[in-house]
């Protein structure tokens, strides 16, 4: 156990009584369209959050990211467009309906480029999952320029923006749809869980159904589905954890601002995090590039601090890829990205320590 994890669950009684109470009800499922008494409280409370039409809540990122997929009706034999810097999951699921991925480089922003997304365009190509990687907003204004012109489905890989903005708007409901999850690790949970946002009304409705089998509003099964439901007790206690999250996030950027100041001294050695104009991060992680990654993170390990290297290797080197390169910048940054706790229960003090760790690592 870390004295400083990279991220962690923070809950207080309210959590535990809710999950009594549920239990006490004995009232873990709902197979209706609709999905229940404590998703649909959770539902509406995110789309309030969100300022978007729907909510449909889930059983896990992962999952969000195969149902949007299906609504939007990928079929094997499709291109999906996916930068190779994320998390895994945003490949697996696109390879879960059977369709490619097609792995295109970063900008500046850690986040996919689009120039490089034009160059990938062909007539399989159906999606593009632009993923908000660290809380960073990705260039949507371009993205859904391109989409736009090509007839594309964009659909948002948000598990890691809960929060962010870009242009006033909250990131997953820039595009088609958007997808959360609400692992342990995120900016709030619901212990596993996801969600997709979406402001039509067609792709929400196919979304219910392909929650829960095919079944529609009537019960009769009107298409294809499996079980994408997400546990009562999960929802309530994301209620919960989203009447936080305000505040969750107000931690989370007075950290990050802490580390901006500090880590001004080393900036001609170390790249700060790049904010994107327009943009308002969660700041879900604080990342930099650090020249002697493993020294660094080796060091902030012995001191107890959970630093992480997020990701290395990129996607399009893991066994079931292993196509689709050079990607020069996914590939540098690979090789020196470094993300440091800057969660709620992180302070000034440990800022500072890390601060004297990371410019020590340099030397
Ligand atoms: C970028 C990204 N996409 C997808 C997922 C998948 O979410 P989950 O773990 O809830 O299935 C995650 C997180 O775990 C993620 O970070």
């Amino acid at each position: 156990m870390f004295k400083v994890p990279i991220n962690t669950p923070i809950m207080d009684k309210e959590e535990e009584e809710i999950v009594q109470k549920v239990i006490s009800e004995r009232y873990f499922t709902d197979q209706s369209y609709e999905g229940g008494k404590y998703v649909r409280e959770f539902e509406t409370a995110l789309e309030s959050y969100l300022n978007v039409k729907h909510v449909i809540a889930v059983s896990s990122g992962t999952a969000a990211l195969i149902a949007s997929l299906y609504a939007a009706k990928i079929e094997p034999g499709d291109e999906v467009i996916i930068p190779s810097l994320t998390f895994v999951a945003t490949a697996n699921a696109v390879k879960a309906v059977g369709a490619r991925p097609v792995f295109v480089d970063i900008d500046n922003y850690y986040t996919i480029d689009a120039k490089e997304i034009r160059k990938k365009i062909n007539k399989r190509v159906k999606a593009i999952i632009p993923v908000h990687l660290y809380g960073h907003v990705a260039n949507m204004d371009e993205i859904l320029e391109i989409a736009e012109e090509f007839g594309i489905t964009v659909i948002e890989d948000a598990a890691q923006s809960l929060g962010s903005s870009y242009k006033g708007k909250m990131s997953g409901t820039l595009s088609k749809m958007g997808c959360f999850s609400f692992y342990p690790g995120k900016v709030m949970t619901t212990g596993e869980g996801g969600a997709i946002a979406t402001n039509d009304d067609e792709l929400a409705d196919s979304l219910r159904k392909i929650r829960n089998h095919g079944f529609d509003k009537t019960g009769s099964i009107t298409t294809f589905g499996l079980n994408f439901r997400m546990p009562q007790i999960n929802a309530a206690i994301g209620s919960v954890q989203l009447k936080r999250l305000p505040q969750f996030l107000v931690a989370r950027e007075k950290n990050a601002f802490i580390y901006l100041k500090y880590l001004m001294e080393l900036s001609d050695k170390i790249t700060l995090p790049p904010i994107r104009d327009g943009a308002k991060y969660n700041w879900y992680l604080f990342t930099i590039l650090h020249p002697k990654r493993q020294k660094a993170l080796e060091n902030l390990k012995r001191e107890g601090i959970d630093a992480r290297v997020y990701y290395d290797p990129p996607v399009h080197k893991t066994p079931s890829y292993s196509y689709g390169g050079p990607l020069p910048k996914t590939e540098m940054v690979s090789k020196t990205t470094l993300s440091l706790p800057v969660n709620p229960i992180v302070n000034e003090d440990i800022i500072k320590k890390v601060t004297a760790i990371l410019k020590e690592s340099l030397n």
